[in-house]
């Protein structure tokens, strides 16, 4: 075959449907993984609930991050879009001059918010709320808790201007989104957690301030609360938590004893306020911190496949092993996990190294929906939030090089859990966790 031939995408799955879903749930994204690495092609189709075709290199990846080749539907998340927002789509869903308008206000919003709220200060907000993680309570068992607090707080502050601490009230909210079937006629149930995070949310500044902030958009006030609510409660608590896990457990089982002493001394340095410059400037030289965190969004990106899209016309996709014939309607998704685990691009790929060039992994990092070198804009669906969180992790990072900590729970991350995504196989339990200056 040459390399101007143009091949159909071979669907590499059982032809007994469910055994594929099964495969799956009993072994993760390695069952995806262990499947194509069975073959020679990186573009590849699988059925997963519908027949998907999965890019599977940063050549084919390319094709889902703007909207020329795709458009977005609210795919898995149809069944929970009521529960979460009432129906009402959020931008990550929505395509043309309704994402614009939704994602333009977000920017705008997190822009204000940047204004108003330093680096320095979201380190205060991570140093005092991890200062407050107590164990003792739940004899362990309730550290993952703990850490969705402290995501919770980041969350609230970085987007709303205040903390909220109702860590509780969206573990409910979020709980029953994820719930595929429900039937709430009245204000019960799944409908009463979400308006009773929505009604905190109305009590923030920025929720009050939303007339100053955005006044020429053309989204109602309680569309753009909806909006924040699902920035919050679904983009940010729930991953930053989980990479928050990730980067205890990788710190703890994937470095040695030397490193881990690198990024403690790294950590000082960063906290020791009497030096010239500012907390900021010493964050941005902090390179042993930023390698670390690089390499846990590469290694422990919380989707492992995802971005979706649905083809908008037929076009031919490029991939590293070919051309492929993509049809319209066909539906799409980048399997972030064979991305970041390319041996031609990362050397020893499944291992964590403190030694990797920052700007390789930069330059093919989609944890935030595409390359971490391409800049959100309204016309694509990169993460608005990318850097601001890859600051938070640092600063988490650095605090946790100060904690005083027994882990009792085995860190290991298989990847065949499909409930546990990408952090650890079991919760992490932590019996003691003391904070010390
Ligand atoms: C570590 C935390 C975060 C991670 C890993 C993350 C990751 C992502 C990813 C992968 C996407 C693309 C989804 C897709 O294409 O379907 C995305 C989109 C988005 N994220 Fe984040 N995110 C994080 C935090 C946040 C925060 C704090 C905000 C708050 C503003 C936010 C707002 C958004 C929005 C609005 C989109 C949709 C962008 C669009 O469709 O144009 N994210 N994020």
């Amino acid at each position: 075959m040459t390399s101007e031939e143009i091949k159909e995408v071979k669907n590499i799955g059982s032809w007994f449907r469910l055994k594929n879903l099964i495969g799956l749930k009993n072994n993760g994204r390695s069952f995806l993984y262990d499947l194509l690495k069975s073959q020679e092609d990186t573009v590849f189709k699988l059925y997963m609930g519908e027949e998907t075709t999965y890019a599977s290199d940063y050549v084919s990846a390319k094709y889902l991050y703007e909207e020329e080749y795709v458009f977005r539907e609210p795919f898995i998340g149809k069944y929970f879009n009521t529960n979460m927002l009432g129906g009402r789509k959020p931008s990550m869903f929505c395509n043309g001059e309704d994402h614009a308008t939704k994602k333009a206000d977000t920017m705008k919003v997190l822009e204000y918010r940047m204004e108003k709220i330093s680096l320095k200060d979201l380190n205060d907000v991570i140093e005092s709320e991890m200062k407050a993680i107590d164990v003792t309570k739940g004899k362990g068992n309730n550290f993952e808790a703990c850490l969705e607090n402290v995501a919770k707080c980041v969350a609230d502050s970085l987007i709303l201007g205040k903390s909220l601490h109702n860590r509780d009230d969206w573990k409910d909210w979020f709980d029953s989104s994820l719930k595929m079937f429900n039937f709430h006629p009245w204000n019960f149930g799944e409908a009463a957690d979400r308006d009773r995070c929505l009604n905190a949310m109305k009590q923030t500044p920025t929720v009050q301030n939303l007339d100053k902030i955005l006044p020429e958009t053309t989204q109602t006030m309680e569309g753009e609360t909806f909006e924040l609510m699902h920035n919050v409660h679904f983009n940010c608590t729930p991953v930053l938590s989980w990479l928050m896990i990730s980067c205890i457990a990788r710190f703890t089982d994937s470095l040695t004893e030397d490193e881990r002493q690198s990024l403690r001394d790294e950590a000082s340095l960063l906290f020791r306020e009497e030096t010239d410059s500012t907390f900021e400037e010493r964050l941005s030289k902090s390179e042993k911190i930023d390698t670390f965190i690089l390499e846990i969004i590469r290694l422990n990106t919380p989707h492992l496949a995802g971005t979706y899209g649905r083809a908008r016309k037929d076009f031919v996709m490029e991939s590293k092993t070919g051309r492929y014939q993509i049809h319209k309607d066909d539906l799409l998704c980048t399997f972030v996990y064979a991305i970041h685990r390319d041996e031609e691009v990362f050397e020893d790929p499944f291992k964590l190294k403190m030694t990797r060039d920052r700007k390789i992994i930069e330059n093919q990092n989609v944890c935030f929906g595409s390359p971490l070198v391409m800049e959100p804009t309204v016309n694509n669906h990169k993460c608005p939030a990318d850097r601001v969180m890859i600051n938070v992790l640092k600063m988490f990072l650095a605090h946790f090089t100060r904690c005083d900590v027994n882990i009792t729970s085995d860190v290991t991350c298989s990847y065949t859990s499909s409930e546990r995504l990408a952090c650890t196989d079991e919760p992490l339990v932590v019996e003691k966790f003391v904070y010390k200056e």
